[in-house]
C-alpha cells in the first residue's frame, strides 16, 4: 500500500525496535505510555486478529518511520478509535502523519466504519499534536478539563468519514 511518496504496510514482528526507539525520540510520551503503546504492538505482532488494528509507514530500507495504532470502539456502530499514531522526528512534517491518518481513514471507511474519534491532551507538549489533527480536518468536539490531571485536559476530536457510494 502506498500513499503518495510513503509506504504503508502491515505490522510486522520484526518493526519492534524501530517502532520502540521512534516512540521514545518523540520525547512526548512518559514511560507509562510508552509501555503502553508497545503492550499494544505487542498484542498486534502475537495475533493481528488482536482487535487492535496497525498502519507501518516504512522508508526504502523498509524500516519503520511511523505507525498508526487503531480499533473498532466497542458497543458502537461504525465507531472506531485512533489510539496512537507516531512518526519518527527525523522524518517529521513530511506528509507521514497524513499519510498514515489518510490511509486508517480508509480502511476503516472499508471496515464499515462512519466515524474515528481521537483523544489527546491539552498540555503545552501537544500543542504540535493538537495542531496535526486540526491541519487534518479533526474537529475537536470536547474537552474534559484537569481530565489528566489538573491543567491538563483531555481534548477530543472527531473525524466523520464519508460512507464510499455505492457502484
Ligand atoms: C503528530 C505527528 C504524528 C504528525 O506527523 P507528521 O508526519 O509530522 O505530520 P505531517 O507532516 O503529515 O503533517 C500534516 C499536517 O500537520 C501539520 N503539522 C505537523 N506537525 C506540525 C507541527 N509540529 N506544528 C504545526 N503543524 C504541524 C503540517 O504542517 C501538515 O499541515 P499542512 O499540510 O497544512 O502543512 C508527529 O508530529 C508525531 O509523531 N508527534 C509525536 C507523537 C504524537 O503526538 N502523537 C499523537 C498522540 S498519540
Amino acid at each position: 500500500m502506498t500513499a503518495g511518496a510513503v509506504k504503508l504496510r502491515e505490522l510486522r514482528a520484526g518493526d519492534r525496535p524501530a517502532l520502540e526507539s521512534l516512540i521514545r525520540a518523540t520525547g512526548v510520551f512518559s514511560e507509562e505510555e510508552v509501555g503502553v503503546a508497545l503492550e499494544l504492538i505487542d498484542a498486534g505482532i502475537a495475533n493481528a486478529a488482536c482487535g487492535y488494528l496497525f498502519l507501518v509507514a516504512a522508508d526504502e530500507r523498509d524500516r519503520a518511520i511511523g505507525y498508526a495504532c487503531y480499533g473498532h470502539t466497542s458497543m458502537t456502530d461504525g465507531v472506531y478509535d485512533l489510539y496512537w499514531i507516531a512518526v519518527d522526528p527525523r522524518v517529521q512534517r513530511g506528509g507521514v502523519g497524513r499519510a498514515l491518518l489518510r490511509a486508517t481513514e480508509d480502511d476503516v471507511r472499508r471496515r464499515g466504519g462512519r466515524m474515528i474519534i481521537i483523544e489527546t491532551a491539552g498540555k503545552a507538549e501537544y500543542e504540535k499534536t493538537r495542531e496535526f489533527y486540526v491541519r487534518t480536518e479533526c474537529v475537536e468536539i470536547a474537552r474534559i478539563r484537569d481530565f489528566y490531571r489538573v491543567g491538563d485536559d483531555k481534548v477530543v476530536y472527531q473525524r466523520v468519514l464519508d460512507r464510499p457510494t455505492a457502484p
